[in-house]
């Protein structure tokens, strides 16, 4: 049987209903600013996706284009003119940076009532003591698309591989905060397929395409598949492949799909995560 599929688009627009209630009571108007470094092509589309969505919600929407050779000194110059701008509520540096920038230092610059992205460690050391300010919006994404298509979070044993500062980890501490017991596993756990077979959750951000095979998920098991890996294929084109093979379909309950599973989700969290920003509840 094939597994049930979970869009993103639908549950995203539900998120958006709430983002657009909230701009509704705003007092100040809401912006969003994103900084991208160079020219990376998936970086070019998230942040399209990103400054779109915003303005079609009404937001003031700025995206600063900087060259890859920018220094770290004329980046965080950056950072803080507009951590000191009012008019800023909140504030994104696209990753991944070019190598000669220290991603932590720069994280670490942001204003952490500004900080969108979550990834402040003013925003971890929040999330991880059981009293969340902003967080990062691809995990929260993934709750709210769990919420909207009625699947259980409590007493659910979840495994989810990779340990990005920005998936699995964010992920982790959501989770246990909603009394699923968590697996953590990563490119080093030894028989991956033993610890991913006994998930009846099982949510995987890696960014190696096809990682997880039918073998390797519990029949009947929800997947979410976070990877969005650009794959040549045979016609010469680029094309969006999950970390999930696709013969997983045949064996999961529920599985997300890419592209069009986690990605709206994301967008639509910054959307809210904006606003609760430019509300000011979250510093
Ligand atoms: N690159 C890929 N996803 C993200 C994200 O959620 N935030 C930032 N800042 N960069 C990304």
């Amino acid at each position: 049987m094939s597994a049930r599929l979970l869009h993103g688009p639908p549950a995203a627009d539900s998120l958006l209903a709430q983002v657009r209630q909230r701009l509704q009571r705003l007092s100040r108007p809401a912006s969003l600013h994103v900084i991208r470094l160079g020219d990376d092509p998936a970086s070019v589309s998230y942040v399209r996706l990103k400054d779109r969505q915003a303005r079609a919600l009404g937001l003031h929407s700025e995206v600063h284009v900087l060259p890859e050779t920018t220094s770290q000194q004329e980046l965080l110059q950056l950072v803080e003119r507009l951590n000191l701008d009012p008019q800023v509520s909140g504030l994104l540096v696209q990753l991944p940076l070019p190598p000669h920038i220290q991603v932590s230092t720069v994280q670490r610059a942001i204003d952490p009532a500004k900080d969108v992205d979550g990834l402040h460690p003013h925003n971890v050391g929040r999330l991880w003591s059981g009293d969340p300010g902003l967080t990062p919006c691809t995990p929260a994404g993934i709750l709210h698309l769990m919420d909207h298509y009625g699947l259980p979070v409590a007493g659910q044993r979840a495994v989810i591989v990779g340990r990005s500062t920005i998936v699995g980890r964010p992920l982790a501490a959501m989770l246990l905060a909603r009394d699923a017991t968590v697996t953590l596993a990563h490119s080093r756990t030894p028989d991956l397929h033993e610890v991913t077979s006994q998930a009846p959750l099982l949510i995987v951000a890696t960014g190696v395409p096809g990682l997880i095979t039918a073998g390797m998920v519990q029949p009947g098991a929800t997947v979410i598949d976070v990877g969005v890996n650009r794959v040549p294929s045979t016609d010469g084109k680029v094309h969006l492949q999950g970390d999930v093979h696709p013969d997983v379909r045949e064996v999961a309950g529920a599985l997300t799909p890419v592209p069009g599973g986690v990605g709206p989700l994301t967008v639509a969290q910054l959307m809210l995560n904006t606003v609760l920003a430019a509300e000011g509840l979250q510093a």
